[in-house]
C-alpha cells in the first residue's frame, strides 16, 4: 500500500473506523456510559502525525458509541478541548495551529486540565495518541498515575525505557535478543574527547568488518537526527547532528539493505498477549527517515509481509518477549531489521503511529476486525488495568513509626 492510496481510501477509511458497532446497535447503547477522553498534538516533532492518529481514534470511538473529549495539546503545553466539528475526517497539517479559530476553548495548563479531568464522574479513559517525547517517554503516563487517572497505553517505566534506545539495548540484548552491535557516546564526553570517542567507533567498526554507522539521538523517534555516517570522515558530523537533539548518542553498526518487519502486540496480562504481523515497510529511500515516513507515496508497506512461516513465528515470539522484557501493557509496535540472514530487535514503540492507514492498527484489525475495534479494545484493556490497580491509602497508622 503506498501513501498516494490516502486521499482515494478516505471514504472506505470512514466507513472502517466505525467497525462493526452502528450508533442505535446494542453495543453503542452499552458504551453510551463510557467515556474518553483522546490526546493529540503534543510538544513533539512527531505533532502532526499525532493530530492525525489522534483525530482518528476519537472519531472512531465515537463511531463505537462512547462520549469522547478531544484534548488538542499545542507545541507551548497549553490543552484545549476541541469540538467534535474542528476537523473532518483527517486533519490537514497546520489546522489546529490557531485552536480557539476553529471553535477550540482553552488553553489550560496540564495541571489544569488534568484536575478537572479527575474531578469528572465517571472519569474519562485516557487515550494519549502523541509520540515521542513528553506523551510516549513515560512523562504524560507519571501525570496520569499522579492524578490516577485511567489511561490507554504503557505505564511509566515501559514508556521511558522503550523511549530510550541506549536502555532498551541494554536491556534486550542483556537477556540474549538479538541487538544490532551498538555504542553510547555522551555528549559530555564528546565535547571533551572527540579523538578518543572516533577512535573507539573506528576500533568496533574494524572489529564487526563494517565502515559505515547510524547514528542516533537516544531518545526520540521518526528518524530526527539520525545518520547513516558512511565513511570515517562523517562519524564527528554525525554525532554532532544526534547531539542537536539529546545528550546521548547510539552509534550502531549500519546494516545492508535490512528487510523492516513490524509487529504489533496488544494486551496487559504477560501470559495472555497477542502478536499480530510481521507487517513490512518497504522505504522508498535509504533508509526510513523522515521523509520516507510522512510523504505521501514515498514508501510502501503491507500488513502482512511475505516471509517464511518459521521467520514470522520468531519475530513474533522475540516481539513477545521483548514486550514482556520491558514491562509493556495495552500495546505497541516492535520493530525489527533482517539482514544478511540475520534478525536484530530494533525498537519498540509504545505509542505507535495510529492513523487509519498505519501498520500497528492495519496489523491489530487482522485479528481484532477494523481500526475501531482495536481502539475499544486498547480502551478495555486501560480499564481492566485501571481496575486491578493495587490502590492502598495510608493513614499515620500504617507507618513504620
Ligand atoms: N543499524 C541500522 N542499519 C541500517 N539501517 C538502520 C539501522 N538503524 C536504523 N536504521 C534505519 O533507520 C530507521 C529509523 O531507525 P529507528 O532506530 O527505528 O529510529 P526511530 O525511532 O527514529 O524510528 C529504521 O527504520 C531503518 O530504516
Ligand atoms: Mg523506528
Amino acid at each position: 500500500m503506498t501513501g498516494e492510496q490516502t486521499e482515494q481510501t478516505e471514504q472506505t477509511e470512514q466507513a472502517d473506523l466505525v467497525g462493526r458497532t452502528r450508533p442505535g446497535s446494542e453495543a453503542a447503547r452499552s458504551n453510551e456510559t463510557r467515556h474518553a477522553a483522546v490526546l493529540l498534538g503534543g510538544p513533539s516533532a512527531e505533532h502532526d502525525v499525532s493530530v492525525v492518529s489522534g483525530w482518528a481514534i476519537a472519531d472512531a470511538l465515537a463511531g463505537a458509541g462512547l462520549t469522547v473529549e478531544r484534548v488538542y495539546i499545542d507545541l507551548l503545553d497549553g490543552w484545549w478541548s476541541m469540538p467534535a466539528d474542528a476537523a473532518k475526517g483527517r486533519p490537514k497539517p497546520g489546522v489546529f495551529d490557531d485552536p480557539a479559530a476553529v471553535g477550540g476553548t482553552g488553553p489550560r495548563t496540564p495541571a489544569a486540565a488534568l484536575q478537572e479531568l479527575a474531578a469528572r464522574s465517571p472519569q474519562p479513559i485516557l487515550f494519549p495518541a502523541l509520540h515521542g517525547p513528553f506523551g510516549e517517554d513515560g512523562t504524560i503516563q507519571a501525570l496520569f498515575e499522579a492524578y490516577q487517572l485511567p489511561y490507554a497505553g504503557a505505564g511509566v517505566a515501559a514508556s521511558a525505557v522503550g523511549m530510550d534506545k541506549a536502555l532498551f539495548k541494554r536491556l534486550v540484548g542483556g537477556m540474549g535478543m538479538p541487538v544490532v552491535e551498538w555504542e553510547e557516546v555522551t555528549a559530555a564526553r564528546w565535547s571533551q574527547d572527540r579523538a578518543g570517542v572516533l577512535d573507539e567507533i573506528e576500533a568496533s567498526c574494524r572489529r564487526v568488518g563494517e565502515v559505515r554507522v547510524m547514528v542516533k539521538p537516544a531518545r526520540l523517534g521518526s528518524s530526527v537526527g539520525l545518520t547513516i555516517a558512511h565513511t570515517p570522515g562523517e562519524r564527528g558530523a554525525a554525532l554532532d547532528e544526534a547531539f542537536r537533539y539529546d545528550t546521548l548518542a547510539v552509534v550502531e553498526r549500519y546494516l545492508e539493505h535490512p528487510r523492516e518487519l513490524e509487529v504489533a502486540v496488544v494486551g496487559n496480562d504477560p501470559d495472555a498477549l497477542e502478536a499480530f504481523g510481521p507487517g513490512e515497510i518497504m522505504p522508498g529511500r535509504e533508509f526510513y527517515d523522515y521523509v520516507a515516513k510522512y510523504s505521501d507515496g514515498v514508501s510502501e508497506f503491507t500488513a502482512s509481509a511475505d516471509i517464511p512461516e518459521a521467520l514470522g513465528r520468531q519475530v513474533r515470539e522475540i516481539a513477545l518477549d521483548a514486550y514482556r522484557a520491558v514491562g509493556c501493557e495495552g500495546f505497541a509496535r516492535l520493530d525489527f531489521l533482517y539482514s544478511g540472514g540475520k534478525l536484530y530487535l530494533s525498537e519498540i514503540n509504545t505509542i505507535p503511529g495510529f492513523t487509519p492507514l498505519s501498520l500497528f492498527p492495519l496489523m491489530a484489525a487482522t485479528g481484532h476486525g477494523s481500526f475501531g475495534s482495536v481502539c475499544l479494545k486498547i480502551v478495555d484493556l486501560a480499564e481492566q488495568r485501571h481496575t486491578g490497580r493495587v490502590r492502598r491509602r495510608l493513614t499515620p497508622a500504617d507507618l513504620p513509626r
